[in-house]
């Protein structure tokens, strides 16, 4: 069984765990679904032994074990083969297209399919931001109340044709990031001293931005984007050891995009755990803000809103 599933960049961001084991969030966040690259994931339940192919290569990621476990504890070993037509683990949310895309095609390999919102629920088991790329276009990712979390799925809050946005996305640096979300989360909840108030902003700025989705008001969605982009960053500068994910382009970068939101452009910028920077614009805007970025990055690549996970026959 084959899925696909598309990367997403969170526009509010998730930044902490109430429950590490479930991937609980300790804040809600709202993301754009990137058309254009994908993760591609082929399950094959029932084989010889346990195995996990990524972008051609065998890899030793007990993650993946373990979140098969959540589909079956009894299962038998499972072949996993996975490529994505981006680079893996930079903070390009490869984890996020890599465990939506694995939820669905190993929930039909193994014979139980689920509703949407339970693919979204497990998808979080393997990595939080994962269950927001189940879904196209502009997704939320709310608390939920339940304590085993049920009901802590994605949910659209618009499709992809709801507003044809592009994101321009700077690449610095292709290589693995230096600490993983996962480890990076709990060092910023125990250390960091603006840990209390990110957590306390998190539910309103997810409603602001729903809303700025809804009037497609660029300019109040990409300032509310770039705050809590700025305001995650806070809290891991802040950590101990502190955790710096940005590179002097990265900061060359943001300097560019201040610039040209001077001359009157309208572009809004975001970082996630890696160096990378995304340029958040109108589509007709694209061209001369990549030609803007182009310099300092060693790539750039132009994504508009793209759709849900899908099986692939
Ligand atoms: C900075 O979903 O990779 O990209 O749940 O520990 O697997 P785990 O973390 P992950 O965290 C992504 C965090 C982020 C912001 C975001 O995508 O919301």
């Amino acid at each position: 069984m084959t899925a696909i599933a598309h990367p997403n960049i969170a526009l509010v961001k998730y930044w902490g765990k109430r429950d590490v084991a479930r991937n609980l969030p300790a804040v809600p966040s709202l993301s754009m679904t990137l058309g254009g690259w994908r993760t591609r994931t082929t399950v094959t339940w029932g084989v010889q032994r346990d195995r996990f192919l990524l972008d051609g290569v065998v890899r030793d990621d007990p993650r993946v074990g373990r979140f098969l476990d959540h589909i079956d504890a009894d299962r038998p070993p499972v072949e996993v083969v996975s490529d994505n037509d981006f680079p893996t683990g930079a903070g390009l949310a490869s984890s996020a297209s890599g465990f939506a895309a694995l939820a669905l095609a190993a929930s039909h390999a193994a014979g139980r399919p689920r509703s949407p919102e339970a693919t979204s629920v497990l998808a979080r088991l393997g990595s939080g931001s994962a269950c927001r790329s189940l879904l196209g276009g502009y997704v939320a990712w709310p608390l939920g109340t339940d304590p085993e979390g049920s009901d802590s799925h994605a949910i659209q809050i618009a499709p992809a044709s709801h507003w044809d946005l592009r994101m321009v996305v700077a690449v610095v640096d292709a290589g693995p990031k230096a600490t993983g979300s996962t480890e990076g989360m709990e060092r910023s909840r125990r250390t960091s001293p603006l840990w209390s108030s990110w957590v306390a902003d998190g539910p309103g700025e997810v409603a602001e931005a729903s809303s700025a989705i809804e009037a497609r008001d660029l300019e109040r969605l990409g300032t509310v984007m770039e705050r809590s982009t700025f305001r995650m960053h806070a809290t891991m500068h802040t950590s101990t050891p502190p955790l710096l994910y940005w590179l002097s382009a990265t900061v060359a970068l943001l300097h560019e995009v201040f610039a040209l939101r001077a001359r009157g452009i309208g572009a809004w910028a975001t970082m996630d755990a890696g160096p990378q920077v995304k340029v958040l614009c109108e589509a007709a805007d694209a061209p001369r803000i990549e030609s803007a970025l182009a310099p300092h990055a060693l790539e750039t690549h132009v994504h508009g809103p793209g759709g849900p996970a899908r099986l692939q026959r």
